[in-house]
This record gives structure tokens, C-alpha cells and sequence, in this order.
């Protein structure tokens, strides 16, 4: 067993790794032949591997996560401080930043009032199944219990969010999945299912023949993404959220915005969701709430929910009966305050606007130039270019040849992503999410590095 690392040598590290660590969505066979890939360090928007080689990240730690970039001291230290005082105890009662933070993101999401802490977006979205279960039996005999969900969406890795998974790949062979959670439609306007003028409010109609063929009285909630993430980045088209909204509030179906992704500036707004006008029950939220800096997620609703939960002390079974171990930890909440200061104090929001424009308008101008381009998409520093093999049919790209431009960027020294083992046959788009404090330099070396990797790939 080697106890001692030394930092200049990491052959112990990358041996050890590969005796026993089991990486996460990873075909392990490679690693029989090349070395692990260890992430040694990080600062702001850079990281360094065990090889010492430089990268910019693009993707903000692989899955758009570390928001406010690495190396914050500050929020170290405010964890530091925090676990040295009072690391631990359960959520059945309070903690000093678990209340402090609660305030601060109820004050950024009007209309919202209760925060409950969990360690994971997956289970963040379970403790909202649950409270729609439940309120189903509470309030509707148990039949208004169905959870609709989109196809091309995503919700988390454990069996009840994988029930309402709308990516075929993610899901394929971990069946049998929980019942009474139904498909709706996708609202990717660049894959439009009809030829029509009015496509968002065509999809979002698409929702209502569900919950009309279903019995709108079975229906609980709708789950949706913002801006679906890993199904291809698909921004909605206009139209849609309205009419999202007025189709819950008609058949009074709870609406569920999965913020796991979008939550905490990454589409330069604090919440995805803020850009369209609507008005949730739940909003999730998890990678972005402290950048990675601790495990932290939450699920937000309204003091209306909440209230269904105490309204009768007689029945002792009349509250939410439910806990998650660590969401007493205060080493989550002691980060989320000081990464939330810090999107305040640097305007990381506004930064992600003005640097989200130079994204798209750099992508759009490289699909002048490389035809394998089909579509650009992107919401603040949230970004996709879709890759075709044929620009008038939209024929996806050939899945490696997407992967190779991935790896050629990576050989660049710059960290980007593609939609992977997600939608059969559209493992295609190209991702970007840097951290909301990159500058138009680093938003230029990345696309200057999707240029040459795309001539090099596709000619
Ligand atoms: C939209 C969305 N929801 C939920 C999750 C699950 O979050 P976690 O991996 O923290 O369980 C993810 C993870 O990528 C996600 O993208």
C-alpha cells in the first residue's frame, strides 16, 4: 500500500487507480493500455493532469459543475471554518448555514419558500416524487399520482429517476423501472416532429394529448429540463413554457423544473427556468449550488406545498417522512453561500450573458465554415453545436468522428464535451459550459480549438 504521494511522482496514484478505482459512465478496457486520466489541480478556468499537461476547461469539471471556477479560497475556507465549529447533525434540526443559505436562494427565486438539502440532483428529484405521491394519496385517494417526464430529458441515475428517463442509452438494461411515470414528447425545434409555424406551442400541446389520454385526474406532476442538458442542449423554442404553464395550471398538474444543470447562473439568469416567465411547485438544483466545492443539492417548493404536509397533527402519518443522511452536513451549505457571493460580487451573470453571446456568435461563425454543423444552440454559457453528416437531410454525425473531435480538442489542451450514451443514434452535439467567470480569450481558445478539430475530422 503506498501512504506516501509524492507529488512529482504519480505512478503509485495511477497504479492504484487502476487496481481498483471504477470510474463513473467509463469502458474500463482502455485503461488495460493507456493510463487513467487524474486531475491533479485547478485554477479558474485551467486544470493540470498527472502528466502536468495544461488544459482549459470547457465543461466546468466534465458535467457543468464548477461554476465559479477552481482554486477558491475563499469558499475552502468558509467550509474550513464551518466543519471545525460544527461539521454534522442531522437536518431534523437546523444549522447556522443551512438557514442562512435557505434565505439567500429563497430571495433569488420569488413565488418559492421552503428549502429541503439532499447530497444529490437524482435524489433531489426523488424527494419530489415522493411529495407528489404522497400528496396523491393525501389529497386524491392515491390517483393523481402519474409524474410526466420528456423524452431527450434526464433526471438522475437511481432506479425512480431512471423511471423517468428520457434517454433510451442511460436507461437500456436497468429495467424493470417504477411504474406510473409516462413520456412526453421532445421540444427540439431543430428535430421538429411536424412541419408547423407555431412549434413550441405545437410540442407543448403534445404534453396535454398525454395528460388527456392518460385522465388528467392520474396526473400528479410534470418534470421537465429548462433547457435539457445532456438529451443535446436543447434550447426551447418560443411559445413553449407559456403554454407549459397553462396546461398545468388547467388540469392542476404540479410543474417540477429540473434545475440540476441550469440552477445557480449557469444560463445567466439564477434559474433556468426565470428566462421564460413561468412559475414552478418544485425546482430542483444541485451541481452549480456550491461548484463542486461540496455536495450539496436542493429541492425547493412553495409554502402552498409545504402547508399539505402539517395541515392535520392528528394523523401521524401527515408529514413528510423522509431524510437524507447528509443533507445535515453543513460543509454543502457553508459553500453554496459564499459561491452564491460569489456570482454576486464578480456579476458572473452578467459575464455569462455577454460571454454566452460570444460563444454562440463564435459557433455560428465556424458553421459558415465547417458544413457538419447543423445547429447551434445555447442559453448563457450553456452551449451545443449539433454535428451532421449532411446538412439538408440532418443526418447525425458518425458517433466517433464526434468523439474524435472531442479528443483532438483534448490533445489542444482544452476540455470539451459531447452528448454521450444518451438518445439512440444522437450522441452528436458537441457541449460547453466553461465557468461562468471565463473571459473572451477563453471563450475564442475554445472555439479556435473546435475549429481545427473539426478541419482536422471532417475536412
Ligand atoms: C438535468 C439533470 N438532472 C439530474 C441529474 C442527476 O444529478 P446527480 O448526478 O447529482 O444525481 C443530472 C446529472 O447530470 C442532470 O443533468
Amino acid at each position: 500500500m503506498n501512504t506516501a504521494i509524492n507529488p512529482n511522482d504519480l505512478t503509485a496514484v495511477i497504479e492504484a487507480d487502476r487496481a481498483h478505482l471504477w470510474h463513473h459512465l467509463f469502458q474500463h478496457k482502455s485503461l488495460e493500455t493507456v493510463d487513467p486520466k487524474i486531475i491533479v489541480e485547478g485554477k479558474g478556468m485551467r486544470v493540470w493532469d498527472a502528466t502536468g499537461k495544461e488544459h482549459l476547461d470547457a465543461v466546468s469539471g466534465a458535467v457543468w459543475t464548477v461554476n465559479v471556477g477552481y482554486g477558491r479560497e475563499r469558499i475552502a475556507k468558509a467550509v474550513y471554518d464551518q466543519l471545525v465549529k460544527m461539521n454534522y447533525f442531522a437536518n431534523t434540526a437546523g444549522s447556522v448555514p443551512g438557514s442562512q443559505f435557505a434565505e439567500m436562494l429563497i430571495d433569488k427565486m420569488p413565488g418559492m419558500d421552503r428549502v429541503y438539502y439532499t447530497n444529490s440532483g437524482s435524489e433531489a428529484n426523488e424527494k419530489v416524487f415522493k411529495l407528489v405521491r404522497q400528496i396523491a394519496h393525501k389529497r386524491y385517494g392515491g390517483k393523481k399520482h402519474k409524474i410526466l417526464y420528456r423524452n431527450r430529458d434526464y433526471h438522475g441515475s437511481t432506479l425512480a429517476t431512471m423511471s423517468a428517463g428520457g434517454q433510451l442509452e442511460r436507461i437500456a438494461q436497468y429495467g424493470p423501472f417504477a411504474p406510473g411515470f409516462v413520456e412526453v414528447p421532445h421540444c427540439m425545434e431543430y428535430r421538429a416532429q411536424v412541419e408547423t409555424e407555431n412549434y413550441g406551442e405545437w410540442a407543448a400541446d403534445q404534453i396535454e394529448e398525454v395528460i388527456l389520454r392518460e385522465g388528467p385526474d392520474t396526473v400528479g406532476a410534470l418534470c421537465l429540463e429548462p433547457v435539457t442538458a445532456g438529451g443535446g442542449v436543447i434550447t426551447p423554442p418560443e411559445g413553449y413554457w407559456q403554454r407549459v404553464g397553462e396546461i398545468c395550471r388547467k388540469y392542476d398538474i404540479l410543474l417540477h423544473i429540473d434545475e440540476v444543470v441550469c440552477g445557480v447562473g449557469r444560463t445567466g439568469t439564477w434559474f433556468g427556468y426565470q428566462h421564460y416567465g413561468i412559475q414552478p411547485d418544485f425546482v430542483t438544483m444541485a451541481k452549480g449550488v456550491a461548484s463542486g466545492y461540496a455536495a450539496i443539492a436542493c429541492m425547493v417548493t412553495t409554502d402552498k406545498v409545504f402547508d399539505m404536509f402539517k395541515d392535520d397533527t392528528s394523523d401521524p402519518l401527515n408529514y413528510f417522512r423522509d431524510i437524507s443522511t447528509f443533507g445535515g452536513c453543513t460543509a454543502g451549505p457553508a459553500a453554496a453561500i459564499e459561491n452564491m457571493n460569489i456570482i454576486i460580487e464578480e456579476d458572473l451573470l452578467g459575464n455569462t450573458v455577454t460571454m454566452g453571446e460570444r460563444m454562440v456568435n463564435n459557433l455560428q461563425a465556424l458553421s459558415e465554415k465547417h458544413a457538419c454543423i447543423g445547429d447551434v444552440r445555447g442559453k448563457g454559457l450553456f452551449c451545443g453545436a449539433e454535428l451532421v453528416a449532411d446538412r439538408a437531410s440532418k443526418e447525425p454525425a458518425d458517433e466517433k468522428l464526434v468523439q474524435a473531435v472531442v479528443a483532438d480538442c483534448m490533445a489542444q489542451g482544452v476540455i470539451i464535451g459531447a452528448t454521450n450514451r444518451s438518445v439512440p443514434g444522437f450522441n452528436n452535439t458537441l457541449c460547453f459550459s466553461p465557468a461562468l467567470i471565463a473571459t473572451a480569450d477563453d471563450i475564442d481558445n475554445i472555439t479556435n480549438a473546435v475549429d481545427n478539430a473539426l478541419t482536422k475530422v471532417f475536412g
